[in-house]
């Protein structure tokens, strides 16, 4: 955007500012004239009466300005004088001439040269100039003649006195006298002396004339200096004093012709205007190319005795006025000064309210252009932003459609579960079915091994989905990692003797613990067991090793875990090995895994939540080494990503792994049941298949009573009290967990064992589950078998447990301090206990790994709980279960002492009376 000034109204600007200058200039300045003014004389009262004429007309004048140069009555230098005058560009002359010859020439040459001349006081013999001002020296002569004549009645001798007469006033004046006195026949001039201005040859020259002619009456004399000259000689020569005595020039200043006449000295004098005034007046006319006159003759008067007081009077108010004149004229040059000063700062006020102009012409002008790419912007903004709406909403739309279609994508795989789960149950029922005939069991076979990678593939779909949304977390706790690889292991033995691959697991420490989730390391070393099975061929070997190592790059923690599985199958190119990890990357040769490229993707993702590292080693034709490192130690774990209540190993779900990999078989006789009564189970389960399902598996052993969500299942344990529940969580109206919330924080129902199913198998909701009291928890898929004999267990659990509470509760139910987790970690190791009855002693070690915990977490953990050791604590317990074998099994003390596990009956004869304070053939008599 511009928003300077265009081309065109920078032109008109500039214009303007021109214009305004030549106007401004015009206000404070107008054409300045020089004139050169060539006086003749010397500097005598005449000569500076006229120049100060001059002077103060000038003040009248400011335009016009003057260079003065005075010759000395020397005609020479006032030739050059004027030449210079000339050379200074003056722009026009005023001259008095010194003499008619030579100056002339020089005037004239002015003249030509198109400079104006002014002649004053005298002329010169040419019509080559342009204005003359000054007195009639011819009518000077004449009036001179006329006053000598009119007082000696026009009768006597007169002597005249002449000044040179290569001057043109003195050679007029004499003109003018002569020319008189010849009217007059007894008027004769009879002495004339050539004093050429000078006193010395006035006083020489006198008193030869009145030797010659002692008659004569009057004297004429060119100058009131030559008269009183005269007069002097006169004196000198004591000669007649009553003589007439006329001089020219009537000079008012003291001592001169006015006073002269008023003293007697003079007779009278001829006054001879000086022109001062009159030529600057003449001159600026000609400058200013205002009409004048070539002639200006100026006015001449006789002063003698009759007018002398009256002129002298005259002659002082004109001094004083032209005193007031100065007073003014300075009192001018001062408002003058001030004018000017006032000029200036006009002129500065005017070129600021110009440039203030010029700016608010500039500020408009890009205003305007501001305003108009304002209004072009504002368009281009809404254009854009409807754009960006328009792309928003697309975008939204489009992102909606993704999700929409996401979602539906998710709850299809998850939809998928239930299906399958129904397919693979009865196909596992048919495996293990004497009935099937032999030829239809290979592909009921395959038909469950496609329908169980299924289900593998709609989980790891799942499990990419949640990776994808963020919302996997890691869920770690302590665990042996050398048991958890030995369970994970386990499966794939008999699978490996079919295909003759040797399976070895090497480790170097009995257990290992770390943390970990053992969900997702879970699902990484299965699958890289899965794909080692996969490609390695006959007799090929496939070995698991676990150590420990110090970690060499990393500063947060000094161990690292080592798991690594490698094979001797037939290795991955260079050139997809290092894609082998990469999200739906599908190899071209033998390790397209699954097919889908996502499971070796989402053990490298599971591995990263764990802040480990997943490398591979591959050579073709050699095999192939999956390596994966995590920390040790839970340092590098923040609060989310941990757990608090790790889940034993046993409580892991086994059976999807061994039924993905090769079906159990189980024996019919681990089923029967050895109850009084045919207990009853309630399944709830909102999809009726699946109910339909689970009462399959279920109702040749148990009387099945159905629920189709929690809130129906509570009216009915209402009514019927079941042995036993299996629920599903997920249901509408009532969810399971919110059922086994509800009937664990019941007195009358919190005894009903509960079994939770679910389609989900976030570690998280397992958790959950159990922390609202569920007993067990089997995801979906299950196996209808594995279900049916956590039933079994339950129950059987169940039956011993109330009979157990027939004698002394093992564990107080009422202490309020204990958590519903920490009873259930204390009847789990009770439970362990009575599970290993025929061991004397179980060690801390023993203990912590069937709880999958640490050994100093197990021992701390009953230290707290308990107060005692581990070792005192697992014999309290067996003397609680001796104390309810004494009263209700009817056995010899031996027989007891050797049941629950002592290796000699004085020795549990001791034990029980240090914690009963009796004997127990003394408690037995009690009883
Ligand atoms: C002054 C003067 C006057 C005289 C005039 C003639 O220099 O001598 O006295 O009248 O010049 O030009």
């Amino acid at each position: 955007m511009n928003i300077g000034l265009s081309y065109m109204t920078k032109k008109r600007t500039i214009l303007f500012l021109f214009l305004l200058f030549i106007s401004i200039c015009g206000l404070t300045a107008k054409e300045k004239y020089t004139i050169g003014f060539s006086q003749c004389g010397q500097r005598d009262n005449w000569r500076l009466k006229m120049e100060a004429e001059m002077e103060r007309e000038l003040l009248f004048h400011p335009d016009l300005s003057i260079i003065i140069k005075q010759a000395l009555d020397d005609s020479e230098t006032q030739i050059k004088q004027i030449n210079e005058l000339m050379n200074m560009g003056i722009d026009l002359l005023i001259v008095s001439p010194n003499e008619i010859n030579p100056i002339q020439k020089v005037v004239e040459e002015v003249y030509q040269k198109g400079i104006p001349v002014v002649l004053i006081d005298r002329r010169i013999d040419s019509e080559n100039f342009t204005a003359y001002v000054g007195g009639d020296n011819y009518e000077i002569g004449q009036f001179a003649a006329e006053y000598i004549g009119g007082k000696l009645n026009y009768k006597g001798n007169v002597m005249e006195i002449q000044g040179a007469q290569t001057i043109s006033a003195a050679a007029e004046r004499s003109r003018g006298f002569n020319d008189v006195l010849a009217k007059y026949e007894n008027l004769n001039n009879v002495y004339k002396i050539h004093s050429f201005w000078s006193s010395t040859i006035v006083a020489d020259s006198l008193p030869s004339g009145f030797a010659k002619h002692p008659d004569i009456k009057a004297i004429f004399a060119f100058n009131d200096g030559l008269a009183e000259d005269a007069v002097e000689a006169l004196n000198a020569n004591k000669l007649s004093t009553d003589l007439i005595i006329v001089g020219v020039d009537g000079l008012p200043t003291p001592g001169d012709g006015i006073e002269m006449v008023e003293n007697g000295t003079l007779t009278a004098t001829i006054i001879y205007p000086t022109g001062g005034k009159e030529s600057i007046q003449l001159a600026s006319k000609i400058l200013h190319d205002e009409p004048f006159e070539k002639y200006n003759s100026l006015f001449s008067t006789v002063v003698d005795e009759s007018n002398v007081r009256i002129t002298r009077h005259q002659f002082q108010n004109i001094s004083e006025l032209q005193l007031d004149i100065n007073k003014s004229m300075d009192m001018l040059k001062i408002l003058n000064g001030r004018y000017h000063v006032q000029q200036i700062l006009l002129f500065v006020l005017l070129v600021l309210f110009t440039v203030m102009i010029i700016f608010l012409l500039m500020y408009l002008s890009a205003n305007k252009k501001l305003k108009q790419s304002n209004i072009n912007l504002g368009k281009q903004k809404n254009e854009i932003s409807s754009q960006n709406a328009e792309l928003m909403r697309l975008s939204n739309e489009l992102e909606e459609a993704t999700k929409a279609k996401l979602r539906f994508f998710t709850n299809m795989s998850h939809e998928f579960r239930t299906p399958l789960t129904l397919i693979v149950g009865p196909l596992e029922n048919m495996i293990d079915s004497a009935d099937i005939p032999e030829r239809f069991k290979k592909q009921v076979s395959l038909m469950h091994k496609n329908a169980l990678r299924l289900l593998h593939l709609i989980n790891q779909l799942m499990d990419f989905r949640k990776i994808e949304n963020n919302k996997m977390q890691l869920q770690a706790a302590q665990y042996d990692v050398v048991s958890f690889l030995n369970e994970v292991i386990m499966p794939f033995y008999d699978l490996a003797e079919k295909k003759k691959i040797s399976v070895l697991f090497e480790t170097e420490e009995r257990s290992i613990n770390a943390w970990f989730d053992m969900d997702k390391l879970d699902k990484v070393v299965f699958n890289l067991l899965s794909n080692a099975i996969k490609f390695t061929p006959v007799n090929g070997s496939i070995k698991v090793s676990c150590s420990t190592l110090k970690s060499v790059v990393n500063k947060v923690w000094d161990e690292e875990l080592e798991i690594k599985v490698a094979d001797t199958g037939n290795g991955i190119p260079p050139n997809e090995v290092n894609h082998i990890f990469d999200r739906f990357y599908q190899a071209e040769s033998s390790h397209g895994f699954m097919g889908t490229g996502l499971g070796l993707s989402l053990s490298k993702e599971f591995v990263d939540l764990h802040h480990g590292k997943i490398e591979v080693k591959s050579e073709v034709g050699k095999g192939t080494t999956f390596t994966i490192r995590l920390p040790l130690g839970d340092q590098h774990l923040n609060d989310a990503e941990k757990i608090e209540t790790p889940v034993s190993h046993s409580a892991r779900q086994p059976t999807k792994r061994s039924s993905e990999i090769q079906i159990d078989t189980i024996a019919d006789k681990a089923l029967a049941l050895d109850f009084d009564e045919t207990p009853t189970i309630l399944l709830v389960e909102d999809e009726k298949d699946v109910r339909e399902y689970i009462k399959d598996s279920l109702h040749d052993h148990y009387r099945i009573l159905q629920a189709e969500n929690g809130k129906k299942a509570l009216e009915i344990i209402r009514e019927e009290e079941p042995d036993l529940i299996v629920s599903d969580i997920m249901m509408p109206e009532m969810d399971g967990l919110e059922l086994t919330r509800t009937l664990k924080s019941d007195l009358k129902t919190c005894h009903i064992p509960i079994i939770l199913l679910t389609a989900k198998t976030s570690q998280e909701q397992k958790f959950e589950g159990l922390e609202e009291g569920a007993d067990s928890y089997i995801p979906k898929p299950f196996n209808s078998k594995h279900l049916q004999i956590r039933v079994k267990k339950l129950l059987e659990l169940r039956k011993k447990m109330q009979e157990r509470y027939k004698g002394q509760l093992l564990i107080n139910e009422d202490d309020k301090d204990l958590s519903r987790l920490d009873r259930k970690f204390l009847n789990k190791i009770s439970q362990i206990v009575e599970e290993h009855l025929e061991k004397e002693e179980l060690t801390v070690e023993e203990l912590s790994q069937m709880l999958g915990l640490s050994r100093v977490h197990v021992y701390r953990k009953i230290k707290k709980l308990t107060g005692m050791s581990v070792s005192e604590f697992v014999r309290s317990v067996k003397l609680k279960l001796a104390l309810n074998l004494i009263k209700t099994s009817g056995k010899t003390m031996a027989e007891i002492a050797y049941e629950v596990g002592f290796s000699s009956p004085s020795y549990f004869t001791k034990c029980f009376k240090d914690q009963f304070g009796m004997s127990p053939s003394e408690f037995g008599k009690r009883s």
